[in-house]
């Protein structure tokens, strides 16, 4: 398989590179550092029928469209790519809600205009979006990367009904937390965090299953589900007082 991998630089990407560095797979790696990427794609090569690197910012859409296009024929494309910027109770600046949207969404529509024609050319394709169980529950603290990633989900969702019939399949995963860089730089307590191990091979396996929607740790998606299906003013109330310790603990 040809595979292409965004945000393979660190954590969950390059988990998944690791994972998917056999023999039989040509991977394409995609992240701004250079550096790391080689790193990756020399620990890689031993066991990979090939590894190339493609140094981009997802975010710079016409040179992303111009690498993709270089890229000739793909089996399967793991959006991965994403940012946080941070937990705040501050009015998010317009510039940094733009491109935390930009990275977390828009990307994924510049490489899928390339790849989606390809992919109905020859009847199959695989997409593997990274969502979050943030998706699920908005937190007043993370309101761009919740709704980057909640527009992500109805993308995804989208994608997978109108393709079904021209053999692509879409598998959307939701991972709660799970140790990398950006988890690296949250100072709160992280419920059921996973070890970077843990959720790659989790993640690797929905994938191969080709889950629909594979959201998890399953308890940790049990009670945001259930917190969803609440009435709304039980919710405000449970967020309210969740998020008012959160402040106080910030202060
Ligand atoms: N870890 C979690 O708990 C968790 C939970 C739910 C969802 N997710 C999602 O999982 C995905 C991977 O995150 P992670 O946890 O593995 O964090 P990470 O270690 O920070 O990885 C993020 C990756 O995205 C790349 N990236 C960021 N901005 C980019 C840009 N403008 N252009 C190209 N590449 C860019 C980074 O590479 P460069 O910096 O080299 O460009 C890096 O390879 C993200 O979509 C995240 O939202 C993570």
């Amino acid at each position: 398989m040809k595979i292409l991998i965004t945000g393979a630089s660190s954590g969950i990407g390059a988990g998944l590179a690791k994972l998917y560095a056999t023999p039989d797979n040509e991977l394409l790696l995609l992240a701004r550092r250079e550096d790391k990427l080689l790193t990756l794609k020399s620990q890689l090569e031993p066991t990979c029928k090939r590894v190339n690197i493609i140094v981009c910012d997802v975010s710079d859409f016409d040179y992303l469209q111009d690498k993709i296009k270089q890229i000739g024929t793909l089996d399967m494309v793991v959006l991965n790519a994403g940012i946080s910027i941070g937990h705040s109770f501050e009015i998010t600046p317009f510039k940094d809600f733009k491109r935390l949207f930009d990275v977390n969404l828009l990307s994924n529509h510049a490489i899928l205009e390339v790849v989606l024609p390809q992919f109905i050319a020859q009847k199959s394709g695989k997409i593997v979006f990274i969502s979050s169980l943030a998706s699920l529950i908005a937190m007043p603290s993370s309101k761009a990367y919740s709704a980057s990633k909640r527009a992500l989900n109805a993308y995804a969702e989208s994608i997978r009904y109108k393709y079904k019939k021209d053999g692509i399949k879409v598998v959307n995963i939701l991972p709660g937390f799970i140790q990398s860089e950006m988890t690296d730089k949250n100072d709160f307590n992280m419920p059921f965090l996973l070890s970077n191990e843990d959720g790659v091979k989790r993640i690797y396996k929905a994938i191969e299953n080709n889950r629909r929607l594979y959201a998890f740790p399953k308890r940790f998606f049990l009670i945001i589900k259930f917190l969803t299906l609440l009435p709304q003013f039980i919710r405000d109330m449970i967020v309210g007082s969740k998020m008012k310790k959160m402040m106080q603990d910030s202060e």
